[in-house]
C-alpha cells in the first residue's frame, strides 16, 4: 500500500464540504473536485489544492475519499474516460463514504481490486450538526488491511471507527441504521401532528420529547427544527433514498419491512409538502398536519 502523503476528496456538498475541512485541519495534504467548482472554492483558500477532473484526483492521491449523493453519481464519477477508475494508481486506498446501493459497492470494489487499488465502504452516521460537534461514526467495510492502513485518516473525520466485514458490509449496516433513524423521526413527527390536533403545544410537546428518554442524538438535532426551522440537514429525497435501499435490498432477499414500507408511504405525502426543500422532519410534519387537516 502506498505511504499516505496526499489525500483526494470528491463530493463537496453539506457533508463532504465540512468532512475535506477536518482532513485538511488534521494536517492531512487534501487536494479535492467538485461538479460544481463554486462549492470548492473556500477550501482552496484555505489551502486545499484542486483537480480538474475525478481522474486527475485520483491520479495524484494515496487515499481517495468520496462522498456523493446517491448511487447513480458515485457511478457518474467512477467510470469513464476522466473516472476515478481511469486514474487511481497501484496501492492506492478509495474510501467510498456516501450511502449508497451495497450491489453497486460491491460491483466497484471488484473493479478497483483489478487496478491493483483497495476499494473500502465506509458509510458515516451523523449530520453537519454531528460533524460540526465531532461526534461522527464511520463504518468500514473491505480488506483490514486496507482499512487499518487509513484507520488514522479515518479518525479525523470522526472518533468512532468500526470495522465491520468484507466488502458491502459496512453499507448494509449503514442501511439498517437509516432505516431506523426514518423511522424514528417520522414516529417522532407523527407523534407531535397528534397531540397538536388534540391542543398541545407543539413547542411544548418538543420540549418535552428532548427531556425524554426518546431524546437520541437524531432526536436532538431534529426536534427543534418544528419550533425553529433554521437548518436542513437532509432532505426528504436525500432521506427517503435510504428507504428505498432498505426496501430493494429487503425484495431482493424476500424479507419483510413493513414499517420501514409505512414510513416510506409517509415520505411520499412528504414529497408534495410545501417544506419539501426543508429538513424531511419538517416536510414529514407538514405532512401530517395536512392529512389531519389542521393546514
Ligand atoms: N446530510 C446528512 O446528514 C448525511 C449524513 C450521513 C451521510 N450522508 C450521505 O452522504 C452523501 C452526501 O450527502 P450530502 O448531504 O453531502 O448531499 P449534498 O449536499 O446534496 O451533496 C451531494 C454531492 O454529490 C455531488 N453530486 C451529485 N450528483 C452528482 C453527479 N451525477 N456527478 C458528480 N457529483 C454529483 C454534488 O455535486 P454538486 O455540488 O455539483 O451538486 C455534491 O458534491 C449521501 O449519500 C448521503 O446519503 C448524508
Amino acid at each position: 500500500m502506498r505511504e499516505i502523503e496526499r489525500v483526494g476528496f470528491a463530493g463537496l456538498g453539506a457533508m463532504g464540504a465540512g468532512i475535506a475541512r477536518r482532513l485538511h485541519d488534521a494536517g492531512h495534504h487534501v487536494a479535492c473536485w467538485n461538479r460544481t467548482r463554486a462549492k470548492a472554492e473556500p477550501l482552496i483558500e484555505a489551502g486545499m489544492g484542486w483537480a480538474g477532473t475525478p481522474r486527475e484526483l485520483a491520479s495524484s492521491v494515496d487515499v481517495l475519499f468520496t462522498m456523493l449523493t446517491n448511487t447513480s453519481a458515485i457511478e457518474a464519477t467512477a467510470y469513464g474516460p476522466d473516472g476515478v477508475l481511469a486514474g487511481l494508481r497501484e496501492g492506492a486506498v478509495w474510501a467510498d463514504i456516501s450511502t449508497i446501493a451495497p450491489d453497486t459497492s460491491v460491483a466497484l470494489a471488484e473493479r478497483v481490486r483489478a487496478t491493483g487499488a483497495h476499494f473500502l465502504d465506509c458509510p458515516v452516521s451523523g449530520s453537519p450538526a454531528t460533524l460540526a460537534v465531532g461526534q461522527m461514526s464511520v463504518m468500514v467495510g473491505g480488506d483490514r488491511a486496507a482499512f487499518e492502513h487509513i484507520e488514522e485518516v479515518l479518525h479525523a473525520i470522526g472518533p468512532k471507527v468500526t470495522y465491520i466485514g468484507r466488502n458491502g458490509q459496512a453499507i448494509l449496516t449503514k442501511v439498517a441504521i437509516n432505516l431506523a433513524l426514518v423511522v424514528a423521526v417520522t414516529a417522532f413527527a407523527e407523534g407531535v401532528a397528534l397531540v397538536e390536533k388534540a391542543g398541545v403545544d407543539r413547542e411544548a410537546v418538543v420540549d418535552a420529547v428532548l427531556k425524554s428518554v426518546i431524546a437520541s442524538p437524531v432526536i436532538g438535532y431534529r426536534a427543534p427544527l418544528l419550533v425553529d426551522d433554521t437548518d436542513v440537514f437532509a432532505d426528504v429525497e436525500l432521506q427517503q433514498k435510504d428507504l428505498v435501499l432498505a426496501q430493494e435490498l429487503a425484495r431482493r432477499l424476500g424479507m419483510a419491512v413493513p414499517t420501514c414500507a409505512a414510513t416510506s408511504e409517509m415520505l411520499n405525502a412528504a414529497r408534495s409538502s410545501a417544506t419539501a426543500d426543508r429538513d424531511f422532519v419538517v416536510s414529514v410534519h407538514e405532512a401530517y398536519r395536512r392529512m389531519g387537516g389542521m393546514d
